[in-house]
């Protein structure tokens, strides 16, 4: 078992947070976990608890204090300032944290916003000072589902037409994120993507069979730059398919559950 350590996980509450939290304290680590939220009554885990907000910087330098690791997956709609509010506490803790972000494959092909944003948040990252690892990763199971759920009181679904994804498995990224975080710095990590590539009709046909819904799937050619960039296959790592659960699987989960 590795060496213990405090490993802050800032989005431990969210999608791959969660796993992060679970797979550190199976490694044995010190976890804490920053929410903007307290934590719950009937939460006993053993997580130590940071209540803070990396918006308005309240709480995450009482929640940086003391961390050997911060495993940054907290997003939300202005990232650039929220890491940057987290790189300011470590600044000002003192502290020489191993900072690992989780980033999103192809950030720097396919010009999103969002993307944008994750883009300019690895840069900050990168020069921080701190020692650091990034983590690209394809699109998670539970975010391609809801590309199609979320249309489920429409009649039809629509997609994206010409647009492929590899998505992968939340826990599994989460395991990798796991290894890099207990390991030494590493910069660039290789990217992750899901075992297989399907397109945006494939998986919504999947996801609507998986819910017992009928819907007809209809294409649709979104305009502009990043859009050309994602029908070309920017957010694909088709060298890098090494999650191995794939959408049917997790589509199979959620049938029986
Ligand atoms: N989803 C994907 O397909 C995908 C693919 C590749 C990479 N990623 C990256 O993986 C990371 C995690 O994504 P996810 O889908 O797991 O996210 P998520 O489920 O939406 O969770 C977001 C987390 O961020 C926290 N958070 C939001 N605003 C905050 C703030 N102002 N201060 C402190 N915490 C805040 C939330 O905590 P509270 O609500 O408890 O405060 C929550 O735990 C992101 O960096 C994302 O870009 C995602």
């Amino acid at each position: 078992m590795a060496r213990e350590r405090t490993v802050l996980v800032t989005g431990g509450t969210g999608t791959l947070g969660r796993h992060v939290v679970r797979g550190l304290l199976d490694a044995g680590q010190r976890v804490r976990v920053l929410s903007r939220r307290p934590r719950r009554a009937r939460d006993d885990g053993p997580q130590e608890w940071a209540t803070g907000d990396l918006l308005t910087g309240d709480g995450v330098t009482e929640a940086v204090a003391g961390a050997d690791v911060i495993v940054h997956c907290a997003t939300g709609r202005k990232d650039v300032r929220a890491t940057r509010h987290l790189l300011a506490a470590c600044h000002h803790t003192r502290g020489n944290p191993h900072l690992v972000y989780v980033s999103i494959v192809g950030i720097d092909r396919v010009r999103f916003f969002y993307y944008d944003a994750k883009l300019a948040c690895e840069r900050a990252v990168e020069r921080s000072g701190l020692p650091w690892t990034v983590l690209r990763a394809t699109q998670f199971h539970d975010l391609v589902a809801r590309l199609t759920t979320s249309q489920f009181r429409l009649p039809v679904t629509l997609v994206p037409s010409g647009a492929r994804f590899q998505p992968v498995d939340a826990g599994e990224v989460a395991g990798r994120l796991v290894e890099l975080a207990l390991g030494e710095p590493a910069g660039r990590a290789e990217d992750m993507g899901g075992p297989l590539v399907h397109t945006s009709r494939e998986l919504a046909l999947m996801t609507l069979r998986a819910y017992g819904r009928r819907r007809s799937v209809v294409g649709v050619r979104l305009p502009g730059k990043a859009f050309r960039a994602l029908r070309a296959g920017g957010n694909l790592v088709p060298d890098r398919a090494v999650g191995t659960v794939t959408y049917a699987e997790y589509l199979e989960r959620v049938e029986k559950s």
